[in-house]
């Protein structure tokens, strides 16, 4: 969705010129004391602003919400002089400018080995998620759909306090045992964007879903069992949600555009911590440059619910395989990267010499079994184009005489890296079909009415060099299958964002992979199905395939769901640490896992943090690396950010003081990142034994490259006293050099149990710029 982007941008640019403009601002004012109702903390709200208007009413209509449950502050139009008066207020802790956030856009389970036959594994000891609940920031839902039928479904739980919120086309009748609650935020978006034309835009003023991304994502993490789903006959079997017995909320907080308000994410976390939800999966996020975690409303957010014990499950971003792409890095959330499963949509081309490549399609329809002529996008440029342009097929690029009826073959370059844009362009000529080459990657758009095969630069440079061999090319191209388990999978997919983070490197981020390629779900039927088929007649589709880390965020949401039900008591911090300490990091022939990219490498944790999700082992863990809201705030200090924010923000903990000197690697994280080792550090990490009382632990240490790590301790013994211990970890850098990172891992083994965390070091030289 990269035009918002640019909306974004245009809005600032607006804002600098027109001085007396106003704009949506976040008030924050941190944690809400618990002595005060709502009623009296939203009172101080209009009181704050009352300063600042001619009348009440003036001030009390500037305000487009209250957060006054999870945490308090509110959301207002005011202007920049406004802004700067309020941020002058003691109790504020800080004023914020409005942000606008984009998505990240079924057989994914039992590859992950959650079939509900196994009788030991998770998804039975977890009984399915039952009495759990799921709270989704998302695009709305699909009521209808067969994902969200409530047969079988448990009570609605007592503690729960949410409401299903009417609106247009959605009514109490839309929520059932299944669908407990809906909610649906606009005044952020409508405030900065003008109000939402919904002529001109499919989309409904309610928790319904008009773009599909939102019922998608709550039917992978929660959805009914579904027999026989399947997308144009394709990925056809079971569908279902990781946690098929658990409940659903829908916070509907994107629109159509694919934009999200910051303010309304806001007010949505702030209700979903009133009405009691137990995990959060929100599958947004804000792009780089990142805000600091003072000023992010999705960290703000996230930081009041895990106050709460709500964890919160995000993804990764959508920017890789650059590095410093990945976002939603606070500590306190659980980063998701996306991984491909062992499915795969194989399509035979037939040359005209009849030799034969493979590609990889999810289409089935019209022209296929057929030879057609093919060209070369490059050959058939338009006048008023440029080669460069017309070789990846880029918009307006190809002549309409010399394509129409063709097959086209296009190239995907560092300048035109989109595969939609290609299928756009080649339709709009009136070709018939494309070949798209382009580095090997697993993630297939569908596109279910045209032709649409994706080969890797080998297939697609003997197809060239065809095209170029004689003067009547033609190629034909097969049905596709769907294959299943021949694969060694899963690989890192290409799109998904990359570690360090460039906000605090020393915490390792993306924290986990999960499927999140050619993924099967729900879809609403009023969402324009495919993109790249502008004058076909619209086919309500009711399932789709969809590839993203916004895919990948709800399987560890329906994970973690699993999780809670078989550890109730565990923090956010525990669950976090059982699902990263028992990630895997090689596949099931023991191979170690690979990242697509250019070109592929072997996976690091850049990657995939600790690893590809392991959900059985993740409900065994052994220890656990545990940690509450104090250790978070220590970790803001240690960010440097102003000492009194802080203690605003959570009233427990007055001052930054002494924690302020908390070596941010000693955070105790299922994880070691040292962005500068110098000489020789010293970091500590606690475990808690989870496992049996009486438990022997030893390490096993692989040293990244250059460096050498000891740990003290090497052997943890626990028994019915000894339930935490602590150990530090000496690292040495061997290498006199300015270092890039590398990585190694350390290993608790009691027999039982691989409690493994990555290590990530980058040697520095002391004095490297002076000395030069
Ligand atoms: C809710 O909407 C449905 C149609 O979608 C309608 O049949 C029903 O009467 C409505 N219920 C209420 C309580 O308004
Ligand atoms: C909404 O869009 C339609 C069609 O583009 C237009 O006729 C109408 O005036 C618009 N309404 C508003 C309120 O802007
Ligand atoms: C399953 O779906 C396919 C294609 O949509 C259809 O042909 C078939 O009859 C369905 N089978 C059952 C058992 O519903
Ligand atoms: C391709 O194969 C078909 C049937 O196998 C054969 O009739 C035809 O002559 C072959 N064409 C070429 C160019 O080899
Ligand atoms: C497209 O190609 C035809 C045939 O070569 C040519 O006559 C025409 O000028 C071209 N048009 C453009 C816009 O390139
Ligand atoms: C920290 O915030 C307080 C209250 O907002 C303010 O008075 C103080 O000047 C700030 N300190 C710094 C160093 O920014
Ligand atoms: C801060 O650290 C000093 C020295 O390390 C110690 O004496 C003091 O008690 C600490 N203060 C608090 C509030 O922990
Ligand atoms: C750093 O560690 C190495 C190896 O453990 C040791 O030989 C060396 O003396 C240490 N240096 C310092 C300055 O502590
Ligand atoms: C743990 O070890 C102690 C001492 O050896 C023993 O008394 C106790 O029974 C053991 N507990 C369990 C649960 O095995």
């Amino acid at each position: 969705m990269g035009s918002s982007k640019w909306a974004f941008v245009v809005l600032c640019w607006f804002g600098l010129l027109n001085v007396s403009a106003t704009n949506v601002y976040i008030v924050y004012m941190g944690e809400r004391s618990n002595l005060e109702s709502p009623e009296l903390i939203e009172e101080t709200h209009i009181q704050i602003l009352s300063n600042l208007f001619e009348s009440k009413e003036a001030a009390r209509s500037s305000i487009l919400y209250s957060y006054k449950h999870g945490f308090s502050g509110f959301a207002a139009v005011l202007s920049q002089s406004q802004a700067n008066m309020i941020a002058e207020f003691p109790e504020v802790i800080r004023v914020i400018k409005h942000r606008i956030l984009n998505l990240h856009t079924t057989r994914s389970w039992d590859f992950l080995q959650l079939k509900s036959s196994i009788e030991d594994g998770i998804l039975s000891r977890g009984q399915k998620g039952e009495g759990v609940i799921i709270g989704v920031l998302d695009t709305g839902i699909w009521p209808e759909s067969e994902s969200f039928k409530d047969h079988g479904m448990g009570e609605v739980p007592s503690r729960w306090r949410g409401v299903c919120q009417g609106g247009e086309k959605f009514n109490l009748s839309n929520c059932n045992r299944k669908i407990i609650g809906a909610r649906w935020y606009i005044k952020g978006y409508e405030a900065e964007s003008g109000k939402l034309n919904t002529s001109d835009v499919v989309e409904f003023l309610s928790p319904r879903d008009a773009v599909g991304h939102g019922t998608h994502t709550s039917s992978t993490a929660a959805g009914a069992l579904v027999e026989n789903a399947s997308f144009v006959g394709l990925a056809q079997g079971l569908a279902r949600g990781g946690a098929p017995a658990a409940h659903l909320a829908m916070y509907k907080v994107c629109w159509a555009t694919g934009d999200c308000s910051s303010a309304d994410l806001l007010a949505a976390f702030d209700d979903a911590i009133f009405d009691g939800v137990d995990v959060l999966s929100v599958s947004l996020g804000s792009s780089p440059p990142l805000d600091t975690y003072v000023e992010d409303a999705l960290a703000i957010g996230s930081f009041h619910a895990v106050a709460k014990g709500i964890t919160v499950v995000c993804s990764a971003g959508n920017s890789g395989p650059y590095p410093e792409t990945v976002i939603n890095t606070a500590p306190w959330l659980i980063s998701v990267a996306a991984s491909t499963i062992d499915r795969a949509f194989p399509t035979v081309v037939t040359l005209g010499n009849n030799k034969t490549i493979m590609g990889q399609a999810l289409y089935t329809g019209r022209y296929v079994d057929k030879f057609y002529k093919v060209v070369y996008g490059e050959d058939i440029a338009s006048s008023d184009s440029n080669e460069e342009k017309a070789r990846s097929c880029d918009v307006g690029s190809l002549n309409t005489t010399l394509a129409k009826g063709k097959i086209v073959l296009c190239f995907l370059s560092r300048r035109q890296r989109s595969s939609i844009v290609a299928a756009h362009t080649v339709l709009a000529v009136g070709g018939v079909g494309l070949i798209l080459m382009q580095f090997p990657t697993r993630d297939v758009p569908a596109f279910y009415d045209v032709p649409f095969v994706q080969v890797d630069y080998e297939a697609g440079t003997s197809v060239l060099a065809y095209i170029h061999s004689t003067r009547d090319a033609v190629v034909k191209f097969s049905h596709t299958k769907t294959t299943v388990g021949r694969l060694t999978s899963p690989d890192v997919a290409f799109f998904s964002s990359r570690g360090p983070s460039s906000l605090s490197p020393s915490i390792l981020k993306p924290d986990i992979a999960a499927p999140g390629v050619s993924i099967l779900a729900s879809w609403s039927p009023a969402a324009s199905n495919s993109p790249a088929i502008a004058n076909a007649p619209h086919t309500p589709l009711y399932f789709n395939v969809e590839s993203g880390t916004s895919m990948a965020c709800p399987h560890i949401s329906a994970i973690v769901v699993l999780l809670k039900s078989i550890h109730p008591t565990w923090s956010p911090a525990a669950l976090k640490s059982a699902l990263v300490t028992t990630a895997s990091v090689k596949d099931k022939y023991g191979e170690k896992l690979v990242a697509e990219g250019a070109p592929y490498k072997q996976a690091d944790p850049f990657d995939y943090g600790g690893g590809h999700v392991n959900p059985n082992n993740a409900a065994n863990p052994g220890l656990i690396f545990d940690m509450g809201i104090s250790d978070h705030v220590s970790f803001l200090c240690s960010m440097g950010y102003n000492d009194s924010s802080i203690s605003l923000m959570t009233k427990r903990h007055n001052k930054c003081g002494n924690s302020s000197k908390l070596l941010q690697p000693n955070l105790n994280l299922p994880s070691i990142s040292i962005p500068q080792l110098k000489n020789n550090l010293t970091v500590s990490r606690t475990v808690t034994n989870v496992g049996p009382v009486n438990s022997t632990f030893k390490a096993r240490v692989k040293s990244p490259p250059g460096v050498a790590v000891k740990v003290k301790p090497s052997i943890l013994s626990f028994n019915s006293e000894v339930k935490k211990l602590k150990f530090d970890v000496v690292f040495h850098s061997k290498l006199r050099r300015q270092g890039t990172y590398s990585f190694g891992s350390i290993s608790w083994l009691d027999g039982i149990h691989v409690v493994r965390i990555p290590l990530i070091v980058r040697t520095v030289i002391d004095n490297y710029f002076s000395n030069s």
